[in-house]
């Protein structure tokens, strides 16, 4: 089957050449094509003709793409999609000053939704998802990972990791699982905390890797969560079983979670809202992805990771919501990009790379997508705009029409 993307205005490639990721000044360096069709061959991007020379006979199907800007699928690398419930309380005790570490201390932020996980059904949470994954999915996604993280029993984090894999199988995009099972500690642990991790280690993690559960393990190093030391002794476990590794680290305090994640190749270190100066260098010499969460900064109103340094500083750079009930109740991948733009001084091409290629590259994707290249999946957004720096100028609005997986069209707004 041979399908034409016919006609575009603009394809923004983020041509690679072949390379999984771009660091530092190459995310500036997006490649945009015009004139030009791309020939789809089943699932995979087969070549780019050029408009005056396409040859019609041996086309099954055309999709006509004109007056629209292509660009890669994009994928979103950081999500807590997976909850129930609702934290509007918190965020109203929080407009009048409480802040989201106050809060949690006293027994809401995670654990409030802890609480409501543990309430919902598999289908309960199958219900809740599903528009969750679609409204992504309309913004050009075809990529997307979600955590567990709100169970915090074995029964529960295996429950959220059964919900987020059988919407791998409902939906046409790939959904990556990720187990976080250290994102805080349960309260009925609070005087052991040592026997929580244990039961990560012995019994979850072991389940989980039995099971094909998760691709990645994640972990929040916090003074209110894990320590790096207890992060660890996760991590090697998890590594011992095969999963990847990820984590949330400096995003209040700076506590020797980024040298845990670093010494053991962690594919991303996420968040780094407080990382020191002399930690940015870090990333220089690693291949570990900085996934930078600007949507958290905004929606708690405080210090954004330093994107500018870390570009300076030669890092692979990725962008995500972090959607979740707490601290970004922010669904848009379009917005971050624009808040990355607005507020940490990433350019437009840089942010698009961040979304993109880099954030396959967070998830351990990017040989198969994050880039218009020939031989990887065809997955594109397309967007109904006459340049591509309107995605990021549009604010708030979804200016993706269709969004295309494997070569088929999963999303279509004239639908
Ligand atoms: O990435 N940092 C820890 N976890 C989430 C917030 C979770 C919540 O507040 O529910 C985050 O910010
Ligand atoms: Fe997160």
């Amino acid at each position: 089957m041979r399908t034409l993307l016919k006609n575009p205005l603009q394809i923004v490639t983020v041509n690679a050449n072949g390379k999984k990721f771009k660091r530092g000044s190459e995310m500036n360096k997006i490649e945009v094509m015009t004139d030009h069709s791309i020939i789809i061959e089943d699932v995979r991007i087969q070549s780019f003709v050029p408009n005056d020379d396409i040859n019609h006979d041996k086309i099954d199907k055309i999709i006509d793409v004109s007056d629209k800007v292509i660009l890669p699928g994009l994928v979103e690398c950081h999500t807590h999609t997976a909850f129930a419930g609702s934290r509007s309380e918190e965020f109203k005790l929080r407009l009048q000053g409480l802040t989201y570490e106050e809060i949690a201390k006293k027994g809401g932020g995670i654990i409030h939704t802890v609480e409501s996980v543990r309430k919902s059904s598999f289908d309960d949470l199958l219900n809740i998802i599903k528009p969750r994954v679609e409204h992504f999915i309309s913004q050009g996604i075809t990529t997307l990972e979600i955590k567990s993280g709100y169970g915090l029993s074995f029964y529960d984090e295996i429950k959220l990791l059964q919900v987020i894999n059988e919407m791998n199988k409902l939906f046409k995009i790939n959904i990556v699982p990720t187990f976080l099972g250290a994102h805080t500690f349960p309260p009925e642990y609070n005087n052991d905390h040592e026997k929580y991790i244990d039961l990560i280690v012995d019994e979850m993690l072991p389940y989980i890797a039995d099971h094909n559960l998760a691709k990645f393990c994640d972990g929040f190093c916090e003074s209110t969560a894990f320590s790096g030391k207890q992060i660890e002794r996760i991590f090697v476990a998890a590594d011992k079983l095969g999963l990847k590794l990820k984590l949330h680290t400096d995003q209040f305090n700076s506590i020797g979670g980024l040298d845990v994640a670093l010494k053991l190749n962690a594919t991303s270190a996420d968040h780094l809202e407080v990382l020191k100066d002399e930690d940015i260098i870090k990333f220089k010499t690693s291949n570990t992805a900085a996934v930078l969460l600007p949507g958290v900064s905004f929606f708690l109103d405080y210090d954004y990771a330093p994107a500018r340094k870390l570009i300076e500083d030669d890092a692979i750079v990725a962008l995500a919501t972090d959607f979740n009930p707490g601290s970004s109740h922010i669904a848009n991948l379009h917005l971050i990009m624009s808040l990355a733009a607005l507020r940490m001084g990433m350019t437009i091409e840089e942010t698009i790379t961040a979304v993109t290629l880099n954030a396959a590259y967070a998830l351990d994707l990017s040989d198969k997508t994050g880039s218009i290249e020939i031989g990887k999946s065809a997955d594109f957004a397309i967007f109904d705009a006459e340049d591509y720096s309107e995605i990021v100028y549009s604010m708030g609005r979804n200016l993706n029409v269709m969004t295309i997986k494997d070569g088929e069209i999963i999303f279509s707004k004239s639908n």
